[in-house]
């Protein structure tokens, strides 16, 4: 390896320079803190041009240890109040929380009575796949106009140790299926590391970091960015990163392999340092908040033996990114017609193929522009 090779490697763990000022400070809890805290002064939705709904797809919405069967819960994403509930039958269902009667809110005292939801107000009784009341206790006949489909359900699945919703803002059933990871609940991976972030911006410009190239130096301190070689699905999306990766124990040759299907799966494989898979949860909770938790797991027999340092400091630096992009994200707005230059990484194309998991024409604004512009 010659000395440019070995000092780009190093390189890789030498500090950020552009966010290094708000970050250099938080260490241990205050950092934890930073993460989650609110960001209260941000600007307008508008004006930051996130108004433009959030993009459909299954999404990792709570940890499946959230509920337990005959247990009700309130949850807010997509700028909705929502009630979720685990059926006697073990099945979790998802729907609109407000009761279609007088109105209640029916996370916060419904009852499950076998599979259905029972609002806490008069008793109404839900059906989480129908959509409509099956049951009212003190009522002869139920009023028609909610003995048919009267609320939003939305399909749910559980894979990962997630919890997924599936969200789409016509009503449309799943178009594809959460991808399962075996590592997940194999005894010899261990259970998720899990960290916790709110991010205050959109899922898509956060998505967009992958094919950002250039950013990597800017933000993440890396003297060089390898060439990615990209897949292009039909709903997910990847790539293949080859990079020497500087470690305290000297240069690695790594393999990092993105994959993503639809907007709100995606996960990475980490080869080289030590094996990692981590798997992201990233969901809307408005259009410009984003609760983002990132579980790792890795082989127990590395954990556990000489590589553990290695493994944990792996963690340690993918975490530290994410705190580093998020100083951008948080204030970041959304640029429907960005000038780009030529050191810059397939933004056009990753808009295009994005704007696929938005309905009407033209997916999202700008993108017909930057189409016509390559
Ligand atoms: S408000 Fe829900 S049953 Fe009356
Ligand atoms: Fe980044």
């Amino acid at each position: 390896m010659s000395d440019n090779e070995q000092k780009a490697a190093n390189d890789a763990r030498t500090a950020p320079v552009a966010v290094w000022q708000i970050l250099e400070k938080l260490k241990g809890q205050d950092l934890v803190d930073w993460r989650v805290a609110e960001v209260t002064n941000r600007t307008s939705i508008k004006e930051r041009n996130l108004d433009i709904g959030y993009p459909f797809g299954w999404y990792a919405v709570e940890p499946d240890d959230f509920i337990e069967a005959g247990q009700v819960k309130p949850a807010r994403y997509f700028g909705k109040d929502l009630a979720v509930w685990r059926g006697e039958d073990g099945k979790v269902r998802i729907i609109d929380a407000y009761c279609k009667h007088l109105g209640a809110h029916m996370g916060y005292g419904g009852k499950v009575h076998g599979n259905l939801l029972e609002c806490p107000f008069h008793a109404w009784r839900y059906d989480g796949e129908e959509g409509n009341v099956k049951e009212i206790p003190y009522a002869r006949v139920i009023p028609p106009q909610v003995k048919r489909r009267c609320t939003s359900t939305y399909p749910t699945t559980e894979a990962n140790g997630w919890i997924w919703m599936w969200y789409h803002p016509e009503g449309i059933d799943p178009l594809w299926e959460v991808a399962v990871h075996e590592e997940v609940g194999n005894p010899e991976w261990t259970d998720y590391e899990m960290h916790e972030w709110m991010v205050y911006g959109s899922i898509q410009n956060m998505a967009e970091n992958g094919v950002d190239v250039a950013h990597f130096k800017y933000i993440h301190g890396t003297a060089d960015v390898p060439a990615a070689e990209l897949r292009w699905g039909e709903w997910g999306r990847g790539a293949d990163v080859r990079a020497k990766m500087g470690t305290p124990s000297g240069v690695v040759d790594g393999l990092i392999s993105y994959d993503t299907m639809g907007p709100g799966q995606s996960w990475v494989k980490f080869h080289g340092i030590s094996e990692t898979l981590l798997v992201a949860s990233i969901v809307p909770v408005e259009e410009d908040v984003l609760r983002v938790r990132y579980g790792f797991t890795q082989p127990r027999a590395e954990v556990e033996g000489a590589g553990a340092g290695l493994a944990k400091a792996l963690i340690r630096d993918i975490c530290k990114q994410l705190d580093q992009d998020k100083v951008v994200w948080d204030r970041q707005k959304y640029e429907p017609n960005p000038i780009i230059c030529d050191g810059d990484g397939p933004i056009p194309q990753f808009r295009k193929f994005y704007s696929r998991y938005y309905v009407g024409e033209g997916g999202t604004p700008g993108s017909a522009r930057l189409e016509a512009a390559e």
